[in-house]
């Protein structure tokens, strides 16, 4: 791996020497850009100790890169990292601004960019800042989630630069196998909602961050990959194609129209499995008398099990949402629904499951296959299900 990691003014820069030797110990080479105000936090000497080469710290001044700097650099780099990033270089890169060394060099640079934003709470929260992170996402940029807790400043919350492993980990991910590529792979993600009237509805818990992680990671593994949402709050990963829907027949229509064309689908979505009978035309009113409310429910298709009636059906991977005897439940609903692997999530767990950052679960196979998944992120959850769905289509052809 051929690192440029762009180091800016932010009290984390002080890690910087300390993820340079991490990085190191990855097996990366890493070369340094640190910005005039990085360098009031990290000394440059430092970091070019620790790189073993110069650190580039002024646009003008040449530090035996040879030629151009960034643009000799940008031939050798294999991927860019920018930790700690401020709000004034997301800001840069989000308008193309080059007006200093690591700017410049951020538009030279071809091949995938990682950045980890941190700053504080406030400032993180700003309209601006969320506007121009989405942007560099929609274009393709890996933007690292910072991690909330007590800051430099003082305050409490969301904006601390996570610790190297975590980094590592994503631009690892960036050098990972591409085994899906030519393959067709449908994820559905997040809940879907049943209206009550025109503005009530049932729904669950379902955040569709795994869906979310599933296609982004399959995307970068050269699938390509269709989105078939419910309503959530989150980016669609760039190079995705998404397909919004609300209800689960409408995610029945628009996963059992795709399937033919799939090779893979992964249905994550935590689809409703009641809808309201009627749904009423206008807001239902409280009754004078106090009383309460009865719901007359209907189930909803089942999008799994008629997915895998299919002949020829793609290669299915189910979730099981359990609370209770996870493995024994798994394995029934597994069998009852045709899927090629499940994967059971514990959801009375609150650390993992619905709307955590983190998950852990246990995959089973149709071959009677059991594979734990250990505590992690669900990014890095996501790429393990696919490398055993990769390893499984292989044994196949
Ligand atoms: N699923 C589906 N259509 C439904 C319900 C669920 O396709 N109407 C899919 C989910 O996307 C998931 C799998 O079936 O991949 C299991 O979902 P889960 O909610 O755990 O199971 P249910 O079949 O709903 O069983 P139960 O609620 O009885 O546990």
């Amino acid at each position: 791996m051929r690192i440029v990691l762009g180091v800016t003014g932010g009290i984390a820069a002080y890690k910087t020497p300390e993820l340079v030797r991490r990085l190191q110990d990855a097996g990366a080479e890493v070369r340094v850009i640190v910005t005039e105000a990085g360098a009031h936090f990290v000394s440059p000497l430092s970091l070019a100790v620790v790189s073993n080469h110069g650190v580039v710290t002024d646009q003008w001044k040449d530090t035996g890169h040879g030629g151009v700097d960034h643009i000799e650099l940008a031939r050798w780099a294999e991927i860019l990292l920018i930790a700690p990033a401020t709000a004034n270089i997301i800001a840069k890169l989000a308008y193309g601004i080059a007006d200093d060394q690591l700017s410049t060099y951020a538009l030279a640079h071809r091949g995938p960019v990682v950045v980890a934003p941190a700053m504080n709470t406030q400032m993180l929260l700003h309209p601006t800042v969320g506007e121009n992170l989405r942007k560099l996402q929609a274009r393709g940029v890996d933007v690292i989630e910072p991690d909330a807790g007590l800051l430099a400043c003082g305050d409490e919350g969301a904006g601390r630069m996570p610790d190297p492993p975590v980094l590592i980990e994503r631009v690892r991910s960036h050098f990972g196998a591409r085994d899906l590529e030519g393959l067709n792979l449908l994820v559905t993600a997040g809940p879907t909602r049943e209206a009550i009237d025109p503005v009530r509805y049932i729904s669950n818990r379902s955040s569709g961050k795994m869906g979310y992680a599933i296609a982004e990671a399959a995307r970068r593994r050269g699938a390509k990959v269709t989105l078939v949402s419910g309503p959530t709050m989150l980016t669609v990963p760039a190079g995705v194609t998404l397909q919004q829907v609300t209800t689960a027949t409408e995610m029945r229509d628009a996963v059992l129209s795709a399937a033919p064309t799939q090779q893979i689908v992964i249905k994550a979505a935590a689809v409703a499995d009641f809808a309201p009978v009627t749904v009423a035309e206008t807001k239902i009113k409280k009754s004078t008398d106090g009383g309460g409310l009865t719901l007359e429910l209907k189930r909803n298709p089942d999008i799994l099990a008629e997915l895998s009636q299919l002949t020829p059906h793609p290669f299915i991977v189910a979730f099981a949402a359990e609370t209770n005897d996870v493995t024994e439940n798994a394995r029934e609903k597994l069998r009852r629904k045709g899927a090629d692997l499940i994967v059971a999530n514990d959801v009375s767990n609150r650390s993992i499951g619905f709307d955590a950052e983190n998950n852990e679960a246990l995959v089973l196979g149709k071959d009677g296959s059991e594979t734990r998944i250990p505590f992690s992120s669900k990014r890095a959850v996501a790429e393990r299900i696919l490398d055993l769905v990769g390893a499984r289509l292989k044994t196949k052809t």
